[in-house]
């Protein structure tokens, strides 16, 4: 027993660390305060409430009082419960164990299996690769879907959005890249959701065999918001963990627009002003901080792709907006299609992959610039097909893409659980554009593109992207020769 009087032992507790146990003082919402403590904004704090530990994270500092935002249920906490700093942010534990699991918000496994062995408990705060160190993405990562490995490629370490309404797909075209990505394990952040559909996503979708190299993360839209913000946190930095390992990772995140909404809510919660349109200005420094963490390190690579909700197609909502300008590339999802049973519904000429000159061969960009090209022509003139008033013969391309259009339709659709590897989705590209010369008029365009977006790529990518122009052929291919940029360039 100690021979200090509790008041001498609490002071000489003060001058000696900072103090670690507090009181609530005030709840409203989902704001807990506490005073009489000291904690770093992201430090954890526990909360000694009736029934049982609560755990919060700091999320705003005053003078002498922090704003909690509770990680759980608040029930049962009261005015004058204690509360503990555990004096640094909140863990997670990773490691091989987690492969083929489901797990909450804050890492723990919801899915009744087997206890978890063997796992490393790290800060949930990892560090994004160095912007110097970080390696370049010059790899294509086959996700397994014609219509995006061809003309939408995706490079290892890239980060690209996926931009739908609801009910287009986005779910079902994720568990597609689950189950068909080269990458070694696949990482899924289901944040916002109902919890019916991510039981029927797990189930129906996913299935065991896309689930094995596989850890899913989730946090419902019935969590507190704090939880859905940390869910994507927990399944980043597990992602982290097996690319330090050396592995190629997929990072998944269904959906950015609902983290932005949770990190909504605890700003204004924690006393943050609305900004654009409700959203506080925390949400537009923490988006960065979460899409950063992907890329290329010395490992490995975590490959991101984050679903983005665009109800009535309002591409300018502000946090569509946001992630267009951080991401390296979008996907656009269509109801149009969808409606039309046309899936994956991926509307080709609205999609882009901003990293394709780096990761893409020139040959194979040319097949994909006709198919490119040949689908805006039928775009351009499907209103006058359709009604019967196009004369064939008026437009070389247009009847070339009205001949292919029943093909190139059948090669972008693709059965949910139908995995079109590479190699096969090329050939079949090939085959079906015939295989001819590349129209001289098309390739001169994809041949200028590409020696003006060489040089600027020579920028960044190096010595690299000069090699993969002068190197393989470039000058014998149809419609090349005699371009002016390339000669410039191979020197
Ligand atoms: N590749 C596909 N093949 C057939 N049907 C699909 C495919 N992708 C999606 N669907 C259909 O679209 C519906 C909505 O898909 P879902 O992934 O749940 O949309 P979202 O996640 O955008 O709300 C599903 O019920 C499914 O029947
Ligand atoms: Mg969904």
């Amino acid at each position: 027993m100690s021979l200090l009087t509790p008041m001498l032992e609490e002071s000489l507790r003060a001058v000696a660390r900072p103090r670690r146990t507090g009181r609530v003082a005030r709840m409203v919402g989902f704001r807990i305060d506490v005073e009489g403590i000291e904690a770093a904004v992201g430090d954890a704090v526990r909360i000694y409430r009736r029934g049982g530990a609560l755990y919060a994270e700091v999320v705003a500092a005053h003078t002498s009082m922090l704003a909690c935002a509770p990680l759980g249920d608040t029930t049962g906490v009261r005015c004058g419960d204690e509360v503990e700093a555990l004096g640094h942010p909140l863990t997670v534990r990773v490691g091989n164990a987690l492969l083929g699991r489901v797990l909450d918000g804050l890492g723990r496994p919801i899915d009744g299996g087997t206890m978890l062995d063997g796992l490393e408990e790290v800060t949930i705060h990892g560090q994004p690769p160095h912007p110097l160190a970080r390696d370049l993405v010059d790899t294509r990562l086959q996700l397994g879907i014609r219509a995006i490995d061809t003309l939408i490629p995706v490079g290892q370490g890239q980060r690209m959005g996926i931009f739908a309404g609801s009910g287009v797909g986005k779910s079902s075209l994720l568990s597609m890249m689950m189950r068909g990505t080269e990458a070694a394990v696949s990482v899924l952040a289901l944040v916002g959701e109902r919890g019916r559909e991510v039981n029927e996503f797990i189930r129906r979708d996913l299935k065991s065999e896309g689930l094995a190299r596989s850890v899913v993360v989730v946090a419902t839209s019935d969590r507190p918001a704090m939880v859905r913000v940390r869910a994507a946190f927990t399944a980043i930095r597990i992602a982290e963990w097996f690319r330090d390992q050396g592995m190629q990772v997929l990072f998944m995140m269904d959906s950015l627009t609902r983290f932005a909404m949770a990190q909504r809510e605890v700003g204004l919660a924690a006393g943050e002003p609305p900004a654009t349109r409700g959203y506080p200005p925390s949400v537009f420094s923490l988006m960065p901080m979460l899409l950063e963490r992907a890329g290329v390190s010395d490992k490995g690579s975590i490959t991101g792709l984050y679903t983005v909700l665009v109800e009535g197609d309002d591409m300018n909502e502000p946090i569509a907006d946001a992630s267009r300008a951080i991401l390296d590339g979008h996907i656009v999802l269509s109801r149009r299609l969808a409606t039309g049973g046309h899936f994956p519904a991926i509307e080709v000429l609205e999609s882009i992959s901003r990293l394709e000159p780096a990761i893409v061969s020139p040959e194979d960009r040319m097949l994909t610039q006709e198919l490119r090209s040949l689908l805006a022509a039928y775009r351009d003139a499907r209103d006058l097909v359709e009604i019967g008033a196009y004369a064939r013969g008026s437009n070389p391309l247009v009847d070339r893409a009205i001949e292919l259009q029943g093909g190139i339709d059948a090669f972008l659709r693709q059965d949910l659980y139908e995995i079109s590897s590479l190699t096969d989705s090329q050939e079949r590209l090939r085959a079906l554009l015939g295989g001819r010369a590349v129209d001289s008029q098309i390739a001169g365009v994809v041949a200028g593109e590409i020696a003006g977006g060489k040089l600027a790529n020579s920028q960044i990518a190096g010595s690299r992207a000069v090699e993969s122009l002068t190197g393989s052929g470039v000058h014998n291919m149809p419609g090349l020769s005699g371009v002016g940029g390339l000669q410039g360039v191979g020197a």
